[in-house]
């Protein structure tokens, strides 16, 4: 049997498990069984439930609030890294909703600071409305929860054409959930299934021996889904030598418990949350440990580019010299 069909009968079987309720009343989730309310979406527009943003597509789901200080702003994230590996598909196929948890607090303005920190393109919508009718839906994706802060950090892939639904974790392998959204189209899985692709290990260039180091495979995880090395800011900035321009306390105290650091309105903080509008640094629950083999790999990282950056002005010096006793082995000749 393919892995996609193991996955997604796996996936099927937590989704009962979960819902059983909502998986013996009706055998597929559909134009029955969604609302077809009417919504807001971030940009102030009313749209209806099923209607525009279920009928027909093939969606992945998420709930966050605003005003979320540990995982929604790392949920929505890792979905943007989802999104980054599904261009070819994202607006046209394959669509994001995004539902707030906190109603009666995220407005549609506040919903498009939140998703313009993390993604301006098309095929990704926030939506928020009538608190009852928010929770209503929330209710049929799974999400029964009346205090926002005690939602699932879960997300719901579904196609509504094949009346496919099933749940799954943004905090997967980026690679399998961007499998098991793409599983969700059947000419996908006829035409362009790729088990080697997907099973492949993750790698990078830099091979195996740093991707060991505890804080390589932390970062990668937890912190590369809003930050890189020298690749330029992203949803957070740049953490290309901040080892050196940050003293280490500040650093230990920002990765581990950013909100006490705002809360003692550390001015450094609030320069950087001017120029980082719409998201906040979650709260992560980093241990003294994890945190030392973050900094460790961000000063170890930082070093390699400064390494790597440093050759290629060694080999424009070499081309340099190549060219002149070129052109002097020429100017002899040429006589
Ligand atoms: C959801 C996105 C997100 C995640 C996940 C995240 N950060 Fe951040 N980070 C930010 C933002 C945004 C800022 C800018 C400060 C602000 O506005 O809160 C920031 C700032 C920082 C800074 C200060 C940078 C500077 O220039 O001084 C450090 C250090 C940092 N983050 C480290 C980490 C580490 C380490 C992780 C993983 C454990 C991580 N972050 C995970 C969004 C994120």
């Amino acid at each position: 049997m393919k892995r996609g069909s193991v996955f997604l009968l796996a996936a099927a079987a937590v989704l009962s498990a979960l819902c059983g309720d909502v998986a013996a009343a009706s055998s597929r989730w559909g134009k029955d069984y969604f609302p077809n309310t009417e919504v807001l979406t971030q940009n102030g527009e009313t749209v209806h439930f099923y209607d525009d943003l279920i009928k027909g597509k093939i969606v992945l789901i998420s709930f966050i609030f605003t005003s979320c200080t540990d995982l929604c702003p790392l949920t929505t994230a890792r979905i943007t890294q989802v999104v980054d590996r599904i261009q070819d598909q994202i607006g046209k196929k394959i669509f994001v909703i995004s539902i707030t948890v906190d109603p009666e607090n995220d407005t549609p303005d506040k919903l498009k600071a939140f998703a313009d920190a993390f993604y301006k393109g098309p095929g990704w919508t926030f939506i928020t409305g009538k608190p009852d009718e928010i929770r209503a839906i929330n209710a049929k994706l799974g999400n029964k929860s009346e205090v926002a802060t005690d939602h699932r950090n879960e997300i719901v892939l579904g196609n509504d054409s094949t009346g496919e639904w099933a749940r799954n974790s943004p905090f997967a392998d980026i690679e399998n959930v961007e499998l098991a959204i793409r599983d969700m189209d059947p000419a996908w899985r006829e035409g362009h299934y790729a088990p080697a692709m997907a099973l492949a290990p993750a790698t990078d260039h830099h091979g195996l021996k740093l991707e060991r180091e505890p804080g390589q495979i932390l970062f990668k995880k937890i912190c590369a889904p809003c930050h890189t090395v020298g690749v330029g800011d992203r949803i957070g900035p740049d953490l290309l030598d901040v080892t050196v321009r940050r003293d280490r306390q500040w650093l230990g105290q920002m990765i581990m418990n950013p909100a006490r650091l705002r809360a003692e309105n550390d001015q450094t903080l609030a320069d950087l949350d001017a120029k980082f509008k719409g998201v906040r640094m979650p709260n992560l629950g980093m241990s003294a440990t994890d945190t030392a083999d973050l900094i460790s790999y961000l000063a170890k990282k930082s070093a390699e580019i400064a390494d790597l950056r440093a050759q290629p002005e060694a080999t424009h010096v070499h081309d340099h010299e190549d060219t002149t006793a070129h052109h002097d082995h020429g100017s002899t000749d040429n006589p």
